[in-house]
Formats: C-alpha cells, sequence, structure tokens
C-alpha cells in the first residue's frame, strides 16, 4: 500500500542546538526522509543554531556525516544528500549573549511558517524565549518545540510553562513526547475509536486489567549522569507510559482536534489515585560478567536511582474504578518490547465438560519493534475428539498487513515535527498535562525520598527483580512474556 504524501507548507526551522546529539541522530536524518518522500518543500530551510563556530559548509559536512551514521537505507542516496543538505544553513548563536542573533533575523523568511526547536538545556528556554522576541526573529504566529524532559518535578515544570508563556501563546508551545509519534501509538486511537467492536467492552464491566511494558535491553551506559538524577519514574514513567496509559483509558473526544484529544487525556491523569508504596517494585540491573552494574554506569558506588520500575495504578472514573492498570518499564531487559494488553475478564461459566483452564481474550498492541496487534481468541482445538478448546491469536502484524511504505516506516520524530509546521497540537503535550503528571509523580518519589527506598537489584537479561512478579501474583494475575 502506498502511502499519500501531502507536502507541507513552505517553512524555516532553527534547531537551537543544531549540533547536538539529537540533531544528528533525530532530527535531521528524519528531515531527510521526508525531504526524500516530498513532503519536505524544495525552498523550506533548516538553520541550525548552536555555539560552535563552524560555518555552513562545516554544518552541510556535519550532517552528511550524521545520515551516514544514523539514516537507514536512504543513506545510500547521494544525490539526495546533496540536495538536501544544500537546503541547510548554519548560524553560531550565543543563547546568553549577543552573537549570531541579528544574523538569524537577517537569515529568516518571515513570509513562511517560522518554527524553533528548543534541542537545549531547559535552562537556556527562557534565554532563546527572550532574545527571539529582542531580535524581533519570533511573531505570534511562530512555533516553538521543547524536548523532555520538561522539568523534573511539578515546581520546575510550572516555572519552564511560566517562562515559556511570558513570550509564546500556549497555542504555539509544542512539547515533544516521541512516544506520541509512533505509528501505533496513533493506531491506539485509530482501533478504539474507528470499530464498533471495542468500545461497548472497553470498562470495568468486562476488562479484568490493563498491562504496559515498555522494556529496553540497553543500559544507561553513556548517559548515566543525567539518568542517574532521573531514574526511570522521571525518565519514562511520567511521560511515555503515562501517555500510554491516557490513550487507552480516555473518554472518546468529540472530534480528533488537539484540545479535545488533550482534554480526555488530562481528565485521566487527575483521575489517577495516588500509588500505595506496596504497590510499586523498583530495580537496579546488578553487573554481569563483563557488564558493569547500573551503579557503574551512572558512576556512584551508592545510587539509589532506579533503573526498573514496575506498579499497580488505578484510575478513579466510572469505566475504570477497580481495574488495576500495571505498568513496568527497564532498563537491560531480556528483550526490547513495548506492548500494551488489554486482559478480559473470564466468561464465568463453561458449557464445555472437562474445560477447566482459564480463558481469557486478550488484546495485545505492539508497539514496538514490530508493530501489530493480536487478539487472543478461544477456539476448538482442531482434529480432536469433543470439545477440548485452545487460545490462539488473531494476528494483525502491520507490516504484513500493510506492506512497509513511507508513512509507515517513518520515525517518531519526522512525524511530530511536520504536525508542527501543519500547525497541529494533537500529538504534543499541553502545558497542563505535563503539570498533572508530575503532581502524581512528585508524592511517589518524595515518598522514596521519606523512606530511603532502595531499589533491588536484579539481573541483566532478565524480567526485572522477582518482586515485581509478585506484584501481580498475589493478586493471581501474571506480567506478559518480555519478547522481543
Ligand atoms: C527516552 C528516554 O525518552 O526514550 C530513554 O530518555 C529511552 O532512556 C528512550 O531509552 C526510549 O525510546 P524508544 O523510542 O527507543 O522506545
Amino acid at each position: 500500500m502506498v502511502s499519500r504524501v501531502i507536502p507541507v507548507e513552505d517553512f524555516d526551522l532553527v534547531i537551537f542546538g543544531g549540533t547536538g546529539d539529537l540533531a544528528r541522530r533525530k532530527i535531521l536524518p528524519g528531515l531527510f526522509r521526508r525531504f526524500l518522500s516530498g513532503q519536505m518543500p524544495k525552498t523550506s530551510r533548516v538553520i541550525g543554531a548552536a555555539r560552535s563556530d563552524i560555518n555552513t559548509d562545516g554544518y552541510r559536512q556535519m550532517i552528511r556525516d550524521a545520515i551516514a551514521e544514523f539514516g537507514g537505507a536512504e543513506k545510500e542516496n547521494t544525490a539526495g544528500i546533496e540536495a538536501f543538505v544544500g537546503q541547510l544553513h548554519y548560524v553560531t548563536v550565543d543563547a546568553k549573549g549577543d552573537g549570531g542573533w541579528a544574523e538569524l533575523h537577517d537569515l529568516i523568511r518571515f513570509e513562511v511558517v517560522n518554527a524553533f526547536y528548543f534541542s537545549v538545556a531547559p535552562s537556556l528556554f527562557g534565554d532563546l524565549a527572550e532574545r527571539l522576541h529582542t531580535y524581533e526573529i519570533a511573531d505570534a504566529d511562530s512555533r516553538v518545540v521543547v524536548e523532555k524532559p520538561f522539568g523534573r518535578d511539578l515546581a520546575s515544570a510550572q516555572a519552564l510553562n511560566e517562562t515559556l508563556a511570558e513570550h509564546f501563546k500556549e497555542s504555539q508551545v509544542y512539547r515533544i513526547d516521541h512516544y506520541l509519534g509512533k505509528e501505533t501509538v496513533q493506531n491506539l486511537m485509530a482501533v478504539r475509536f474507528g470499530n464498533m467492536l471495542f468500545e461497548p467492552l472497553w470498562n470495568n464491566h468486562y476488562v479484568d486489567h490493563i498491562e504496559i511494558t515498555v522494556a529496553e535491553t540497553v543500559g544507561v551506559g553513556g548517559r548515566g549522569a543525567y539518568y542517574d538524577k532521573s531514574g526511570a519514574m522521571r525518565d519514562m514513567v511520567q511521560n511515555h507510559l503515562m501517555q500510554l496509559l491516557c490513550l487507552i483509558a480516555m473518554e472518546a473526544p468529540s472530534e480528533f482536534e488537539s484540545d479535545a484529544v488533550r482534554d480526555e487525556k488530562l481528565k485521566v491523569i487527575r483521575a489517577l489515585q495516588p500509588v500505595e508504596p506496596h504497590h510499586i517494585v523498583r530495580g537496579q540491573y546488578d553487573a554481569a560478567g563483563d557488564e558493569p552494574s547500573y551503579r557503574e554506569d551512572a558512576g556512584d558506588p551508592r545510587s539509589f536511582t532506579e533503573s526498573f520500575i514496575a506498579m499497580r495504578c488505578e484510575i478513579a472514573n466510572w469505566r475504570w474504578a477497580g481495574v488495576p492498570f500495571y505498568l513496568r518499564t527497564g532498563k537491560k531487559m531480556k528483550a526490547r518490547t513495548s506492548e500494551i494488553s488489554v486482559v478480559f475478564k473470564d466468561l464465568g461459566h463453561s458449557i464445555f465438560p472437562g474445560d477447566e483452564k482459564r480463558h481469557r481474550n486478550i488484546l495485545s498492541i505492539q508497539l514496538q519493534p514490530n508493530e501489530g496487534m493480536q487478539l487472543q481468541v478461544t477456539i476448538k482445538e482442531p482434529g480432536q475428539g469433543g470439545m477440548r478448546l485452545v487460545d490462539v491469536p488473531l494476528d494483525m502484524t502491520f507490516a504484513d498487513a500493510l506492506g512497509p511504505d513511507a508513512e509507515g516506516a517513518a520515525d517518531a520524530y519526522e512525524r511530530l515535527i511536520m504536525d508542527v509546521i501543519r500547525g497541529n497540537q494533537t500529538l504534543f503535550m499541553r502545558g497542563d498535562e505535563v503539570e498533572a503528571a508530575w503532581a502524581w509523580t512528585d508524592p511517589i518519589i518524595e515518598g522514596w525520598q521519606a523512606r530511603n527506598d532502595v531499589p533491588k537489584l536484579y539481573d541483566q537479561g532478565s524480567s526485572g527483580p522477582d518482586d515485581a512478579m509478585a506484584l501481580m501474583h498475589r493478586e493471581d494475575r501474571k506480567w506478559r512474556d518480555i519478547k522481543g
């Protein structure tokens, strides 16, 4: 199936931190793919802005190298690369001084869409926003894109929101959570709100529990210093897992429009109950042979930061009262997988003699590595005499069903950047959403600090500490196996 590529409006995108890791690894290779697919207009420009004293030629070479290192099959397209880098520019800018701002002003075309990507430490947001206005570079139509971490608690997130609000309206601010740009995450909404089949069952009458697992095989080596100040709770749960939870649990918005969707997500976060300490298991990966432990990776032999977390949450509203939501995420796990499973209740009574096994319908939605959905259904075991029942998955792996196409293969970042240019905020977090998520997270983290909570060690390549298993076992439930 070939997707229809609709070019976006002409734009100038300025990336502050344009020489940084995110720009080279994700943003520019992603834009290159959009350029090749015909979505990025041939007149649009990307302007790298950073402290480094390189010029436009130097920047173009840097991005050629970045595409060679981080690009996919498209990195063989040398003619395409040359055409793309011809649309790149570079300005040396001093975020805290006057250097480069007048030059940036002269470079920008004000008659096209202007977007400013703050791929820098949050402590610089205020300086950048202020100078964009002092030098009359940004106006009431400009868009500003900011990255996580958006604060490290409610107070710091509020301060960041206030800083941005001094210079930009909420409708100009695009807070990225790259999980919202993943194809299957958007598919979650399509599945829920585009089918008659699921909605009548999507509540506490029919759903036993919901599980969200985001497991990674990588450790924190290389970014240990950052990670050790965050831990899995701030790095993954407060944002990515919370967003998945919202999309699974929210009511249908009246239309697929940014504020309508975000209003519904916000209601879910506000209905989340405080989590009891015994409903949370924190873990840290242990050393394994030559593989360093979490503490070695973090560079702190006494670190109490968690690289794994499993928790049981509840949403206090009519739809979900009494349905546990089990969340789990960790580094150095046995496989890389992100999966959401909706486990339906038992039938309650079987009409088939001798059938004592518990049969449950499970809808599982895989975000990565293989995007798809399976619905576990119970059928008669083929070829057997009598009525022997067996559970089988109705499988829909999207690549099999739809074939690889340009849109499906797109990385989350490129999809989200195109949405910024289109002016569509649906897949971006609103300020009040981020604050509500921190308001729920803060007491949990404060509780650990007050109790000097020590994470449990777990083996690399495992499913996390044994206590995480017990979290579900003691309620006669079981985590799904972590399979890549
Ligand atoms: C980032 C986290 O936001 O998401 C990382 O900071 C994590 O720690 C990453 O590895 C996971 O993203 P993905 O797209 O690889 O699942």
